[in-house]
């Protein structure tokens, strides 16, 4: 990458977002981050957040006034859901690169005009998915590299998490009401496409239990948990689970990757199942599990952000002796390295690892499966974009 060049990059809403400014601020390909959010309360938080690099740090009225500007370069877009399709759109159009929170859309014509906006504007879209550049996927992905699965046989992931009260249930964040599982499945599902790097082609899905008519209304969502089967091009396939509302659970974001020769287990204490074969007789002759402590992969980072994959490191004089040791920050570290990936995919002008295609792909099956469970489990084929 061009060490030298640099980019202005605009981060819209500021409650979850907020936690990227300073990491965009820090980061020495970013010469300049503008902040916006309609709530003054959020503006203040993520103002005192990058308070280390005021000099990098402007505060925009609005997100019409981030488009109008010509010398912004990119947007990351992390507001409620339901507008996510049509800022994306608007920021591609507007001749900017754009990031955005998970999911890309809640329909597949959304998806499909995203999609289409970044072919017209030749920009880069990057759907800010977590999962993937999480301690445990980073691990899971020199695995692959390595070819130590052997043959990938079968995949499971699973997101639990009751999003009916607390946090969650605040007047902005009105949206998770009665919301279909399968259309926030990103998490438990990315890793899994990631890993067969094959396209999904199909799923089947069943929704299961039954939920306060309030609200079922706002979607027409009967179903507070939903199970899907995935049939990736490549023949491999996958279950998927996801349990939403009125489920008395722990919240838990994990997957199993299970192969010939190793298996992934992050649902399993996070172990690594290897078992080992007389080929020729083609006999199991042992098995062996590891337990792993998933490495903190700063390393794959600028100096200047490595500090933000540990908690506590953005205020902390000798982050660079806990690295390896302290606990990983919020998303088990993974925020620095997606704002990396967005900011080097652009500069380095190629696609991010997220891509509309990819994105299109995983949101859309989820988006196929809650259509399945409501037709009875019926074959849903993921449309092309
Ligand atoms: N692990 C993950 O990847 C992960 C985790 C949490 C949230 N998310 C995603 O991040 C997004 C944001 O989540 P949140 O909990 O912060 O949402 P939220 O609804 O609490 O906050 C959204 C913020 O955006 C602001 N906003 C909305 N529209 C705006 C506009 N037009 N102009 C200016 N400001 C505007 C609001 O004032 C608010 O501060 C969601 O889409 C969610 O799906 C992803």
């Amino acid at each position: 990458m061009n060490q030298s060049k640099q980019i202005s990059v605009a981060m819209i809403g500021l409650a979850f977002g907020g936690l990227f400014a300073p990491i965009y601020a820090a980061h020495p390909n970013v010469e300049r981050v503008i902040l916006v959010d309609r709530d003054p309360e959020r503006i203040e938080t993520a103002l005192y957040l990058t308070r280390n690099f005021r000099h990098k740090v402007e505060v925009y009225n609005s997100f019409e006034d981030v488009l109008r500007d010509r010398s912004i370069d990119a947007v990351h877009i992390c507001t409620g859901i339901p507008g996510h399709w049509e800022m994306s759109v608007s920021v591609l159009d507007a001749g900017k690169h754009c990031a955005c929170a998970v999911p890309m859309a809640i329909s597949l014509e959304d998806i499909r005009r995203v999609v289409e906006a970044a072919r017209r504007s030749g920009k880069n879209y990057m759907m800010m998915e977590t999962e993937i550049y999480e301690a445990a996927f980073l691990y899971a992905r020199g695995m692959l590299e390595r070819g130590e699965f052997g043959r990938i046989q079968f995949m499971r992931g699973i997101h639990h998490q009751c999003m009916d009260f607390g946090d969650w249930n605040t007047q902005t964040r009105h949206y998770w009401r009665g919301m279909p599982p399968m259309w926030y499945i990103s998490h438990a599902l990315s890793p899994l496409r990631v890993a067969a790097g094959s396209r999904i082609r199909e799923v089947v899905c069943f929704g299961s239990g039954t939920m306060d008519e309030e609200k079922v209304k706002n979607y027409g969502n009967p179903y507070p948990a939903e199970d899907m089967l995935v049939r990736f091009e490549n023949g491999l396939a996958a279950e998927v689970s996801r349990m939403m509302h009125e489920c008395s659970v722990k919240q838990t974001e994990s997957y199993n990757i299970y192969g010939s020769k190793k298996s992934f287990m992050y649902e399993y204490r996070h172990e690594v199942w290897e078992q080992f074969y007389d080929e020729t007789k083609y006999d199991r002759v042992g098995f062996h599990t590891d337990v792993i402590d998933y490495p903190n992969r700063y390393d794959l980072l600028p100096e200047e952000i490595q500090r933000f994959t540990i908690e506590g490191g953005a205020d902390s004089e000798n982050w660079k002796e806990l690295l390896d040791t302290a606990p990983l920050s919020m998303h088990s570290g993974s925020h620095p390295h997606l704002v990396h990936e967005f900011v080097s995919s652009i500069l380095e002008n190629r696609k991010s690892a997220m891509d509309e295609d990819l994105s299109a792909n995983i949101t859309a099956a989820g988006i196929c499966a809650h259509t399945s469970a409501m037709n009875g489990g019926r074959l849903e084929t993921v449309p092309e974009f």
